[in-house]
C-alpha cells in the first residue's frame, strides 16, 4: 500500500499497468487514470490453437511463459513509460483457465514486489464490462453518463454469454447477475458450428464474414423459452464459466441455452448432405490434415498429431461455401443474435435500466451491431459498444477496470492465486 503522502501522487497520476492472460492471448497495457490508453498489445496464439479447433489449455500456458516478458516490454515502450513511472500493476485473476491465469499472476506479483507498486487483483467479465466505459470516456474526454448511471451489460464472449446489472457509485462499481446461459457461450456456439462447417477458429469471424452472403431466413432456428420447471429444480449450470448464483434466483426469461442450436445445425447439415461439402472445404483451407482435423473436430477431440496449417483466407472460404451453407450460417447467426436481443430488451425493461453495454468478443459481430443500435434507439435506451479491438481480450480494460479500485485503494492479498471461475457480483 503506498504511503498517503505518495498516494496523492499515484491518484494524479494514475498510470497503471494492467496484464490479461486468462485464455489464448497475452496482453499488457498502460492506461492512465482509467481514461486514457497509452499503449494496449496483444500477442494472440490463434496460429497455435487454430491447429487443433479450440484453446490446449497447456499450451497456452506455455505460449504465455514465451510472450509475457516481451509483451510487457513493448507495452512500456509503446507507451514511453519506465517501470519506475508506474503507480500500480493490475493482473486478470479469473475466470479462465487456471494455469493460463497463473502465468500473469505470478509475473505481476514478482514485478509488484521488486518495485513495491500495488497489485490490483481484476475480474475478467468485470474487465470487459470496463472495455466500453474506457472507450466511451476516451472518446468524450471525460466521464460519461455510463459512469453515472446503471446500465445493463451484456457480456457475450467464448466463455461468457452473462447479463449484469452494473451500478457506479462514488467511482466505484457494484455488479448483480440478471441473466446468464444455461450450458454454451454464445461465442462458443460460433466456434463449434463454424469447426462442423470445414472453417477456422475462432468462428466467430468466419461466421461473421460469410453471413453477410446468405439469407438470414432460410432455415427457422429457433430459441424455446427456458422452462421455469427447469429452473426452479435449482440445477447448477453445465457451464465452465463463472461460478455465479444459482440459476433458480433469476427470472427465466433471461437464461440463455446455445447448446441446442450447435446441434440443430450439426442435424440440419447431415439431413441436407452437406457434410461432404464441409469436409472438401476443411481440405482445401487447412491442407490434407484439415480433413481428419475436422472429422473429429466435431467431437471435440484434439490430438497433437493432427496439425492443419493455418488457413489461407476468408475470401477462400467464401468461393467454397454453396449458397445453401451461406443462408444456414446467415441464419444461425440471425437466430443467435436475435435470442440475445430478446432477453436483453427484455432485462433492460424488467431492472428499469437506460442505458445498454455490450461487450466481449462476440459484440465485435458486425450484424449484432448493426440490429442492436436501432433497436436501441427505437426504445429511447442509449448502448456502447467497445471498439473492435477492446471487444475481444485485451489488457487496456483491466487497467481501466482496476482504477476505481487504486483509488478505493482495494488491493490484492500477497497470496493471490488463480480462481478459474471467479463470480462477478452476485
Ligand atoms: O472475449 P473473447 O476474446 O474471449 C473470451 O473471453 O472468451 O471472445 C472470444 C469469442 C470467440 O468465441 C469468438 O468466436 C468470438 O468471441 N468472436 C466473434 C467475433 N469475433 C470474435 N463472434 C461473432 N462475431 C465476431 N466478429
Ligand atoms: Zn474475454
Amino acid at each position: 500500500m503506498p504511503h498517503p503522502d505518495r498516494l496523492k501522487e499515484v491518484i494524479s497520476r494514475g498510470l497503471i499497468l494492467g496484464i490479461e492472460t486468462s485464455c489464448d492471448e497475452t496482453a499488457a497495457a498502460v492506461v492512465e487514470r482509467g481514461s486514457r490508453t497509452l499503449a494496449s498489445v496483444v500477442s494472440s496464439q490463434i496460429d497455435t490453437h487454430a491447429r487443433y479447433g479450440g484453446v490446449v489449455p497447456e499450451l497456452a500456458s506455455r505460449e504465455h511463459l514465451r510472450a509475457i516478458v516481451p509483451v510487457v516490454r513493448a507495452a512500456l515502450a509503446q507507451a514511453g513509460v519506465a517501470l519506475h513511472d508506474l503507480d500500480a500493476v493490475a493482473v486478470t485473476s479469473g475466470p479462465g483457465l487456471a494455469g493460463a491465469l497463473l502465468v500473469g499472476i505470478a509475473y505481476a506479483k514478482a514485478l509488484a514486489f521488486a518495485r513495491r507498486l500495488p497489485l490490483i487483483a481484476v475480474n475478467h467479465l468485470e474487465g470487459h464490462i470496463h472495455a466500453v466505459l474506457l472507450n466511451e470516456r476516451s472518446a468524450a474526454g471525460a466521464p460519461t453518463r455510463f459512469d453515472e448511471e446503471p446500465s445493463l451489460a451484456l457480456v457475450v464472449s467464448g466463455g461468457h454469454t452473462h447479463l449484469y446489472l452494473a451500478r457506479p457509485a462514488h467511482g466505484s462499481w457494484t455488479y448483480a447477475l440478471v441473466g446468464r446461459t444455461l450450458d454454451d457461450a454464445a461465442g462458443e456456439a460460433y466456434d463449434k458450428v463454424a469447426k462442423l462447417l470445414g472453417l477456422g477458429y475462432p468462428g466467430g469471424p468466419w461466421i461473421d464474414s460469410l453471413a453477410r452472403f446468405g439469407d438470414p431466413f432460410a432455415v427457422p432456428f429457433s430459441f424455446a423459452q427456458i422452462k421455469r420447471k427447469v429452473h426452479l429444480a435449482g440445477k447448477t449450470a453445465r457451464t465452465k464459466a463463472a461460478r455465479t448464483a444459482p440459476i433458480a434466483k433469476l427470472d427465466p426469461h433471461f437464461l440463455f441455452s446455445f447448446s441446442g442450436i450447435k446441434t440443430a445445425v450439426l442435424r440440419y447439415v447431415e439431413l441436407h448432405a452437406m457434410r461432404a461439402e464441409a469436409d472438401a472445404r476443411a481440405v482445401r483451407l487447412f491442407g490434407a490434415q484439415g480433413a481428419s482435423w475436422h472429422d473429429r473436430s466435431v467431437s471435440n477431440s484434439a490430438s497433437a498429431n493432427m496439425r492443419p496449417p493455418i488457413p489461407q483466407s476468408r475470401e477462400q472460404a467464401l468461393s467454397l461455401c454453396s449458397q445453401p451453407t451461406l443462408d444456414l450460417i446467415a441464419s444461425f447467426q440471425h437466430a443467435v443474435i436475435g435470442d440475445l436481443m430478446k432477453k436483453t430488451f427484455a432485462a433492460a425493461q424488467a431492472v428499469g435500466a437506460a442505458r445498454l453495454l455490450i461487450t466481449g468478443g462476440v459484440a465485435a459481430n458486425r450484424e449484432l451491431r448493426q440490429r442492436y443500435t436501432p433497436e436501441a434507439a427505437r426504445r429511447g435506451l442509449g448502448i456502447a459498444f467497445p471498439t473492435l479491438a477492446l471487444s475481444t481480450d485485451n489488457a487496456a480494460m483491466i487497467a481501466a477496470a482496476a482504477w476505481p479500485r487504486l483509488l478505493a485503494q482495494q488491493f490484492a492479498p500477497p497470496d493471490l492465486t488463480a480462481d478459474p471461475s471467479l463470480a462477478l457480483g452476485v
